[in-house]
């Protein structure tokens, strides 16, 4: 018999950037389940203090401290881990939503920042250290196939860039495999940074839209990671996960 393609995380080494909330804890957290080492990243050392506390439990997990919009914090990130084995980035913040006419440029600029430019920092300093048969995955999302309409443009030109950048990635580090998730909406603390008390009616209404028939936890997102991770086979590929959302 022949054994499956899929490597085990048992022992694997893995960073996650935006690990301290979200859809990054739930991978950190499925990740430490599958018995590897996690270290969690962000921006706020309370937050990290917060999510290490509540996934100590499960595993052997580390949090630093770093902007990935900051490219010596990046350095100095991954000169702090060492050797590991794959780089899952879920890091973000909330999208500018302004018709165009209306764009703040700073915003713009601020959040291309924090999540484009931040992920090719990224790539650029985990080569140096990423163990052979690793991967990188990024994040990108349901807003480049349904832009919110006004204001989706900056944040779908953004997502979908995510798809092309790996796509270029995987063959020029393989054999890396460079990869992305795209989620529907899922339920995270990012929306209540969004639509704060509103965000119970609009997930009861996109809920009731969508064949999977409710919004997305973390935990339904994790696993599309932890696949990607373990399947040698899958490079340069874009998978969604979003209960049929672009569908509708
Ligand atoms: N939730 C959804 O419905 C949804 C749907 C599609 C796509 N997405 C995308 O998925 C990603 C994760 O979203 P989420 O809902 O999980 O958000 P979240 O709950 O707000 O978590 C974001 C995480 O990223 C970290 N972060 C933000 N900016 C950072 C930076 N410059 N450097 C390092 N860490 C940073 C945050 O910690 P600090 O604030 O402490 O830095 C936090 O850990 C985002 O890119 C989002 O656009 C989300």
């Amino acid at each position: 018999m022949t054994s499956l393609p899929m490597t085990s995380l048992n022992g694997k080494k893995i960073i996650v950037v935006g690990g301290s909330s979200g859809i990054g804890f739930g991978v950190a957290a499925a990740a430490l389940e599958s018995g590897a080492e996690v270290v969690i990243a962000g921006r706020s050392a309370d937050k990290l203090k917060a999510a290490t506390k509540r996934l100590a439990g499960a595993g052997r997990v580390t949090a630093i401290a770093a902007d990935m919009a900051n490219e010596a914090d990046v350095a100095r990130l991954f000169g702090a881990i060492g050797a590991f084995d794959h780089l899952v980035a879920t890091a973000g913040t909330p999208p500018p939503n302004d018709p165009i006419g209306e764009t703040d440029m700073d915003f713009v600029r601020q959040f291309v920042d924090g999540k484009l430019i931040g992920a090719v920092m990224l790539a650029k300093h985990a080569v140096r250290t990423l163990n052979k048969g690793g991967s990188m995955i990024f994040t990108s999302g349901i807003n480049k196939d349904r832009p919110p309409v006004p204001g989706g443009s900056v944040v779908s030109a953004v997502a979908g860039s995510f798809t092309y950048f790996a796509r270029a990635l995987a063959l020029e580090l393989a054999p890396t495999r460079v990869n992305v998730v795209s989620p529907g909406w899922v339920d995270t603390e990012m929306w209540d940074e969004i639509v704060g008390e509103a965000k119970a009616s609009y997930f009861e209404q996109m809920g009731g839209r969508i064949p999977a028939g409710r919004i997305a936890r973390p935990a339904d997102i994790a696993p599309a990671y932890l696949y990607l991770m373990q399947n040698e086979f899958m490079t340069g590929e874009t998978v969604h996960v979003d209960g049929g959302q672009r569908l509708v």
